[in-house]
Order: C-alpha cells, then structure tokens, then sequence
C-alpha cells in the first residue's frame, strides 16, 4: 500500500489551525491525524467534532483519520460522521460492544480502525479483520504528544503485519515517530505513519515530510 504520512494536529498550532492544515497538506503530507482526547479515558483534553467541521468548512478536503481517545466512544462517532471524518479509529477499551461501534463507522460511511495501546494484546484482532480498515499501533501510551517511542512497538508492529497479511487493511503506527525512526518502523510492516511533535516542531515542514519519505523509501 502507498505509505502515508500523517501529521497529527495536536502538536499544531490551534490558533492558526486551518492555516498549519494546510501548510503540512502543501508540504507533502498524505492525510491528517485528527487527536480526540476527553479528560476521562485519556488524562489530557484537545479537540472535537465542531473542529473537524470548521476545517471542511473552510475548504479542507484532505483525508482526516480521526483517532478517538475518549470512553464512551459511540456518541462521538456519530459525530465525527456527520463533522466529515474519512476515518474513524477507537481503542477496544472505550466500547463494551466493540463489534457495535466498528459497525457503526462502516454503516455511517466511513472507513474503520482500531487502535492497541502498548500494553493492549492483539488478541481482539482477528474477530475484526473482517470490519476495519486500519489498524493503529500505538507506540506511545495516548494523552500526550511528544513522548519517546516505545521501542518493544517495532515486534508489535511485525506481529500485527502477519495477522494482515496483504489484505486492504493500513497498518498505522502513533507516538514517537521521528525522522530517526520511521525506517525501522516501515521496515516492522507499517505504511501509515502519524508524526506531531517531529514535523510541527520543524521550522520546514517540506524537509521534514522529505526525509521521513526517503527513509521509508530506503526501508522498502
Ligand atoms: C498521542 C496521540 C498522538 C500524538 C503523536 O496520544 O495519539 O497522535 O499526537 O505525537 P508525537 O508524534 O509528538 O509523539
Ligand atoms: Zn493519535
């Protein structure tokens, strides 16, 4: 699958946020990683669904993967349907009937993924192949941007890529990810990759989205 690189908006500017989507968007990134936090499964509050319609109100038509750290979940998946999201990716700790709300993404039109903490197993995995189409491994424990990657995600990742296989399904990697890195997470079997703090904390966002691409490149 073509690698994506996904700047997360959460280590943006929000108070030019329209502006830094676009930026990135015109620097080379591929999608946008939109971060959901709710003070309550998550220990850090960010954005919501009004967001996400403001910026396709103003024009912004890239691919959005929203990425919601928030329990309950369901409500918000309405939500984020209706706001415009692409793609709709919950932790199977947020539902009590994980099958539900996957189903729910699907039935509302957009794509579905599902998300694994560092210490969440794979187990779940397999039931759900059949209804998703991205699974997220996070490499960070979620609240925070910034955080140092969590080196034992690289085995996750591999793991994760067999259960795969070749099917149409993303393989998404979150937290940590640098220009250092990202070869060896591309090399674990990943194509979609979320970067915040490594291309906002950038002066040249080109550059950055650049050098992450060759080294996947390199990987591949
Ligand atoms: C963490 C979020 C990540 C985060 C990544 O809870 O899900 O998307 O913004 O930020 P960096 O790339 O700075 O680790
Ligand atoms: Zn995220």
């Amino acid at each position: 699958m073509t690698p994506w690189i996904s700047p997360s908006i959460l280590a943006a500017d929000f108070s030019r946020l329209g502006e830094e989507v676009n930026d990135v968007l015109s620097a080379g990134a591929d999608t946008i990683h939109f971060d959901v936090m709710d003070n309550h499964y998550v220990p850090n509050l960010s954005v919501g669904p009004m967001v996400l319609k403001s910026l396709r109100g103003a024009g912004i038509s890239a691919i959005v993967d929203v990425h919601l750290m928030v329990k309950p979940v369901d409500t918000l998946v309405e939500a984020f349907l209706e706001a415009g999201a692409n793609y709709i990716t919950v932790h199977p700790e947020s539902t009590e009937h994980l099958h539900r709300t996957l189903s729910m993404i699907r039935a509302g039109g957009a794509k579905a993924g599902l998300v694994f903490n560092p210490a969440t197993p794979l187990t779940v995995l397999p039931e759900c192949l059949h209804m998703i189409d991205l699974v997220l491994i996070m490499s960070v424990n979620p609240g925070f941007g910034g955080q140092q990657f969590i080196e034992s995600s690289l085995a996750k990742v591999e793991r994760a890529r067999q259960m795969i296989g070749d099917q149409a399904i993303r393989l998404q990697v979150d937290g940590g990810i640098k220009t250092d890195n990202i070869g060896a997470v591309a090399a674990a079997g990943a194509d979609t990759f979320v970067a915040g703090s490594a291309i906002f904390g950038t002066s040249d966002y080109r550059t950055t989205i650049a050098e992450m691409r060759a080294a996947i490149t390199r990987a591949g």
